[in-house]
């Protein structure tokens, strides 16, 4: 068996070409096959997967949103005994779960199935916990076994991942599996697709964007912090902020959802972020920013913005990317807010559609 240098790559679906390009950056020597399914890339890095992984951990990329091992490939029938079929010929055939170490199994359906991921889960957890195996922990595991099911594109059916004993061929149903630390994926997420339920009162789908970018960059917010909100309305992240005992200034011509109206932690003013650079804004302990415009004018504008937030505050913000030349205006954009800040993560994440989160700090900010 190969030991993890074939590599599942998950990423936006409109984003495969850019994924595909910071996997050969990262990894020249890298071979990539037919996509197993939308947003799925499969390689084989012909280095270890430790390696990228340890090289990703340093420097992540910004749209390759999850990286899994594939150490082997089984053939699957389609039907309701697949489930039981993974757990009865998969724990053997994977390289041995860590004993003390918590684990959790996360599956991917890349065609229709008569089961679910669940299905699949709790089944292959249960064979792999065993009596005496790792303890199960969906939520915060350390190692992970990732399973995705989908039809076998041209390259890997001949490769030494295939089961002893299997045949498969291309277009045929297969379970590709592998296991790897959950640091080394770059999301704790099956695919990096984090999921939040909807609240109640939620304000816009755009809060989701930034209950994942306070996750996945770990932020903290100050106690009763002053927040700025640039292209606030409706009001989504302003809401958010309020929960999080932070007094918002909401700045957008647009209107606010209702339900903020009797908020006195929020001061709407229906103006322009370049209006309220000339009024002469306040100092903050972050600034945010949601606008819908180009790129590089936003960046420009959080440059101008930059001698208002404090030393110890972060600014986060999306930088909207139209259908073509992604990667040069990005660079540009990025290029254009290092004059004022250091970039401290850049992502797409599983809730950024045309856009990517960016994450700064002052220059003058403790690392
Ligand atoms: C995607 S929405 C923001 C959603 C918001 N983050 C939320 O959670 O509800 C983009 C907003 O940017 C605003 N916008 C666009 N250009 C702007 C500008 N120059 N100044 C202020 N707001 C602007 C638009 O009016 C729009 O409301």
């Amino acid at each position: 068996m190969n030991p993890s240098t074939l590599v599942l790559l998950s990423c936006d679906a409109g984003s495969a070409e850019l994924a595909r390009a910071e996997l050969l950056a990262a990894c020249p020597a890298a071979q990539l096959f037919d996509s197993p399914g939308e947003g799925v890339l499969l390689a084989d890095l012909g280095r270890p997967l430790a390696e990228l992984a340890l090289l990703w951990r340093q420097a992540p990329p910004i749209f390759v949103r999850h990286l899994a091992p594939v150490q082997v490939i089984v053939p699957l029938g389609g039907h309701a005994g697949d489930p039981a079929f993974l757990a009865r010929t998969l724990p053997p055939l994977l390289p041995p779960l860590e004993a003390d170490r918590r684990f959790s199994v996360q599956t991917r359906l890349c065609v229709e199935l008569p089961y679910k991921p669940f299905d699949i889960n709790t089944t292959l957890s249960a064979a792999l916990a065993g009596e005496a195996g790792p303890p199960l922990d969906v939520r915060s595991p350390e190692q992970i076994v990732s399973v995705l099911c989908g039809l076998l594109p041209s390259g890997p059916q001949a490769g030494a991942w295939v089961a002893d004993g299997f045949k498969l061929g291309k277009g045929r149903l297969a379970a590709l599996a592998g296991l790897s630390l959950a640091a080394d994926n770059l999301s704790n997420w099956a695919g990096g697709m984090r999921r939040f339920a909807r609240e109640e009162g939620q304000v816009s789908r755009s809060e989701f964007k930034l209950l994942e970018a306070l996750e996945v960059f770990g932020l903290e917010l100050p106690a009763r912090g002053v927040a700025l909100d640039l292209g606030a309305a409706p009001g989504g992240w302003t809401r958010l902020l309020r929960q999080r005992d932070q007094y918002v200034t909401a700045v957008d011509p647009g209107e606010l959802d209702p339900r903020l109206a009797s908020d006195r932690g929020i001061r709407h003013l229906h103006i322009t972020a370049e209006h309220y650079l000339e009024e002469g804004p306040d100092r903050f302990d972050l600034i945010v920013n949601d606008m819908r415009m180009d790129a590089r004018d936003s960046a420009r504008l959080m440059v101008a913005y930059a001698r208002f937030l404090y030393p110890h505050g972060w600014a986060l913000l999306t930088l909207k990317l139209p259908e073509q030349e992604r990667a040069p205006i990005i660079e540009q954009a990025l290029a254009i807010l290092r004059r004022a800040y250091r970039v401290e993560g850049a992502r797409q994440l599983f809730h950024n559609r045309s856009e990517i989160t960016v994450l700064l700090r002052l220059p003058s900010a403790r690392a």
